[in-house]
């Protein structure tokens, strides 16, 4: 599977680089980041220094340092001020490539026609690839994306943090006629990392003790600001779904997003009782077999051993 992972690194963005390029079965053609959980220096920066730590060939392109209309807004409560914090990690090495992240899409997508879209923040860059390259859209196989929540948000009571951060883009993505799978957090809280998890993280060696940092740090602010004792590994449910699809549950429906709500602005509408009539836009996530998860998470993570 060719694909392209477009994130806002981010703890979990991190575990979806890692788990993607442990991965044999993934060619992760290039890694695009977008403005989100930090600002886009820190994540283009964040990204830069995850592949460094397993000296993975893999370029980074940088994409939106704004969303498409809105304001930014950012997430320092949840991943720290540089996007990443909690360990100690080597500075980012590699270069940033010249290209813009919406034009490296527009570029493996002339050269392929079998990629999967894999982002793991903000839309805005994947919204920009299709306004600027409309005639490469149908050149997408398909788009597994984190985002959304049917029954809760994390930013406002109805809205979660990706597609809070720019709905405008969400709506042009999930309006694109691509076929889409999406991972909410009505799953991705089901797969949640607790000490256990850490400890195990640990005991892989040292990188591993970075990495394990991280997740302590991404647990800790979950701890305060959401008061709940584990923390869900959001955007490596969208790898793990491209490995082993089976681990989900997942219905169609129509998704669409609110740009225009006072109270509802950026929630993913999600038609569960089809009373739109609308035809469903995305295969859904709803369930997740977290114990098969973490089996597969940490039997691929320990692939980077030795490298
Ligand atoms: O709401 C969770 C999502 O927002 C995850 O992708 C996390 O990395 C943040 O970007
Ligand atoms: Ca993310």
């Amino acid at each position: 599977m060719r694909i392209i992972l477009d994130c806002d690194p981010g703890h979990d963005d991190a575990f979806a680089i890692l788990l993607a390029t442990a991965s044999k079965e993934i060619e992760l053609l290039g890694v695009t980041t977008v403005v989100g959980n930090s600002y886009l220096e820190n994540t283009t920066k964040n990204a830069r220094t995850v592949l460094d730590l397993f000296d993975m060939d893999i370029p980074v392109f940088a994409g939106c340092e704004k969303p498409l209309i809105r304001d930014i807004i950012v997430a320092p409560d949840i991943h720290g001020k540089s996007g990443l914090e909690g360990a100690q990690l080597p500075s980012a090495k590699r270069p940033i490539e010249k290209a813009h992240a919406v034009d490296f899409m527009a570029q493996m997508l002339t050269k392929y026609s079998d990629i999967i879209l894999v982002p793991t923040g903000p839309l805005t860059n994947v919204a920009l690839f299709m306004l600027r390259y409309p005639h490469l859209v149908k050149h997408i196989n398909s788009i597994v994306l984190m985002g959304g929540g049917i029954a809760f948000g994390n930013v406002t009571p109805v809205a979660e943090f990706n597609i809070f951060a720019d709905p405008e883009a969400a709506k042009i993505v999930l309006n694109s006629n691509v076929p889409i799978v999406m991972a909410p957090l009505d799953v991705t809280h089901q797969v949640v990392v607790t000490e256990k998890e850490i400890s195990k993280m640990r005991r892989l060696g040292f990188k591993f003790d970075l990495l394990a940092d991280l997740l302590a740090f991404f647990k800790s602010t979950y701890k305060k600001v959401f008061n709940i004792d584990g923390v869900p590994l959001h955007d490596p449910c969208t790898v793990m779904y491209l490995l082993h699809p089976e681990i989900f549950e997942v219905k169609e429906y129509h998704v669409d997003v609110e740009t225009r709500g006072e109270l509802t602005y950026g929630q993913t509408v999600v038609d569960v009782w089809r009373t739109s009539g609308k035809v469903p836009n995305a295969k859904v996530m709803l369930k997740a077999d977290s114990e098969r998860f973490f089996d597969v998470f940490f039997e691929k993570l320990s692939q980077l051993k030795g490298v």
